[in-house]
């Protein structure tokens, strides 16, 4: 998948989008003014304050700030990072993104979206077999024993793989596809020379991804025999690595899981045990596909959480498999709990057995990772015993030896001294022992999420020592010169694009000054390609301009005198050398003489 896409591409996908076209699919826009406006998808309100321009391709809500170009839209509406957000709107012009993958050829690209063409129309074909009365009755009879709603079903897409032994491929054939590429998408195998229909008699599981594109199936039989006439069978059977289907970088439901307003995902084993979460009414929780986690999974889920809720089976090898999902996540710069449940194998029975209301508070008392671990050790000793703590203690402090946080460290140590009557300063020196010891200490990376939190905090400090004014001059300066060349030609002579205040205001003076330099006009909504998080709203604003941003040269001489004076100010306030500070007062006075010769 490439993760750089070039900005002559970004500037195809976003020529061929329409943002007007795009958010009526949300909005009910009316035509007002210059502008469109309609109820704001971002917040609840009764009268329409969220306003969208054609001309330049942004949105912005006058109510809660929402506010950014086409890609950023579809970031927040479908919660997606920049790349898939535009990959979708790629998808939707039908342009190409030429993966940065050397292996790549429009060849490979041609085949890939005939084989999620193949997928799409194979589960419709198998939602319709579930629906039709005759062959999906028995289905149906399965899905209602296990309590799985129409609504539901409809939700997930679920379908029915009839026991018949070419349906499927007859049907792709009547759409086009050649029994190779069935096969090549996983959807038909060979054996003995003949071609069969992969799935048979099974219910099925689409497997989606984050931009809704059907990349694999499961399909699991309606009974539970391990065996009929003496051949083995699989319980699920999933789709094989397709090119499309990669079953270590994608989870079940993260299509729906990304959409919930939780900050964190739980993560389980089974498909059952997401859907039946999902229907009684908790839509952050995702399941892996068949196979052990993997730390790019890990990586997905951190896109859109804080902290992974791990829900694995409460058998032995559900506790294992938890214990290897824990270090992945931590690899992978993530926390993670642990959910137990009692008295039930998986979430499923879990919930049929006791309720939602149950599970929720299951999920509320979920325990640290490092708690579980050390819970897991205790149960293996006998600790009233010398010999039992001895090596009780030894397991936990290796597990301790993994924390970095002081705090933490301390308080795990405390508790096992207490637990075992051991001194803490015994179990301490134990600990400074392994950890001296072990010649590297990794030091986990920090989460997304992390990372953006800090560089909020330190961009609002920053923001603190500069006035409201100045920032609203600057703001203002930026927009009016994005408009025209002649107001830009004023600025450029006075104020550097270093010069201004914020990150990001630096950053939007570049493009345009780096622009009209190239003798091309600004394009924000291109401009605002660069930018993610908390700063869209911030560097929309300057674009995102209503009739009291229009102005003329006049205003544009009014608003660098009023940046000139405000940043004398910031330094006048704030220095402490006499010597600096006489010669900024004459600073200041040559600009208000200045302002008044050409005021006059
Ligand atoms: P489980 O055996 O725990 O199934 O497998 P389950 O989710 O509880 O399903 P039900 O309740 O019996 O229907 C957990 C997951 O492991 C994979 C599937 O992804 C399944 O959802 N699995 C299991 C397979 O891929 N193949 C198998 O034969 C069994
Ligand atoms: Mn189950």
């Amino acid at each position: 998948m490439p993760r750089r896409i070039s900005d002559e591409i970004i500037s195809n996908i976003c020529d061929e989008n329409d943002i007007i076209d795009y958010v009526s699919q949300y909005v009910t826009l009316k035509k007002t003014g210059r502008d469109y406006s309609g109820l704001c998808p971002f917040h609840s309100e009764k009268s329409p304050s969220f306003h969208v321009s054609r001309e330049k391709q942004l949105f912005h809500c006058f109510g809660c700030g929402a506010s950014g170009n086409l890609v950023q839209f579809v970031m927040r509406t479908e919660n997606l990072d920049f790349v898939d957000a535009l990959k979708l709107l790629a998808d939707r012009a039908g342009i190409v993104i030429p993966e940065d993958d050397e292996n790549f050829s429009s060849a490979d690209h041609e085949k890939k979206k005939r084989i999620l063409a193949m997928n799409k129309y194979a589960a419709r074909f198998f939602y319709d077999c579930l629906k039709d009365p005759k062959t999906g009755q028995n289905a149906q009879q399965y899905f209602k024993k296990r309590s799985i709603s129409w609504k539901t079903i409809t939700v997930y897409g679920l379908g029915y793989a009839s026991d018949r032994r070419d349906v499927l491929l007859k049907y792709l054939a009547s759409k086009g596809f050649k029994t190779d590429e069935v096969v090549e998408a996983g959807l038909a195998v060979s054996r003995d020379g003949r071609i069969y229909d992969k799935f048979r008699d099974r219910v099925m599981f689409p497997i989606i991804d984050v931009r809704g594109n059907v990349i694999g199936f499961g399909g699991r039989i309606m009974h539970n025999n391990k065996e009929i006439n003496g051949y083995k069978i699989p319980k699920y059977l999933n789709s094989p690595e397709t090119p499309v289907f990669d079953k270590g970088r994608n989870l079940f439901s993260l299509n729906l899981a990304k959409n919930s307003k939780s900050s964190d995902i739980i993560l389980c084993e089974g498909y059952m045990d997401v859907i039946s979460v999902y229907q009684a009414g908790i839509q952050n929780i995702v399941a892996t596909l068949g196979t052990a986690i993997t730390e790019n999974q890990a990586k997905l889920m951190l896109r859109y959480a804080g902290e992974i809720l791990i829900c694995y089976d409460s058998d032995e090898a559900g506790i294992k498999a938890a214990l290897r999902a824990i270090d992945i996540i931590a690899d992978a710069g993530g926390r993670s709990r642990v959910i137990r449940l009692n008295n039930a194998k998986d979430p499923d029975e879990y919930i049929n057995k006791n309720g939602i209301e149950k599970f929720r508070e299951a999920v509320k008392n979920a325990i640290p990772a490092t708690e579980f671990k050390i819970s897991l050790i205790k149960n293996k000793y006998d600790i009233t015993y010398t010999n039992g703590k001895i090596l009780f203690i030894d397991e936990a402090v290796d597990v301790f030896t993994h924390l970095k946080d002081a705090v933490e460290i301390d308080a795990y140590i405390t508790k096992t001294a207490e637990d075992t009557g051991i001194s803490r300063d015994a179990i301490f020196s134990k600990y400074r022992e392994k950890t001296s010891k072990s010649s590297y200490k990794k030091i986990p990376n920090k989460t997304e999420y992390q990372k953006k939190s800090a560089q909020r905090q330190r961009e609002t400090e920053k923001k603190e020592r500069v006035s409201a004014s100045l920032l609203e001059a600057e703001k203002r300066l930026l927009g009016l010169i994005s408009q025209s060349k002649k107001l830009y030609k004023i600025a450029v002579s006075q104020i550097g694009e270093a010069e201004f205040s914020t990150d990001v205001y630096r950053r939007i003076a570049k493009s345009i000054y780096d622009s009209y330099s190239n003798g091309m006009p600004p394009d924000p909504a291109m401009i605002l390609n660069a930018f993610s998080g908390s700063d869209i709203s911030e560097a929309s604003e300057v674009f995102y301009n209503l009739e009291i941003y229009s102005g003329d040269e006049a205003t544009v001489r009014e608003l660098l005198y009023t940046i000139k004076l405000e940043k004398l100010n910031i330094r006048i306030s704030t220095e402490t050398d006499a010597a600096i500070l006489a010669q900024l007062f004459t600073e200041r006075q040559r600009l208000l003489d200045e302002k008044n010769t050409w005021e006059e």
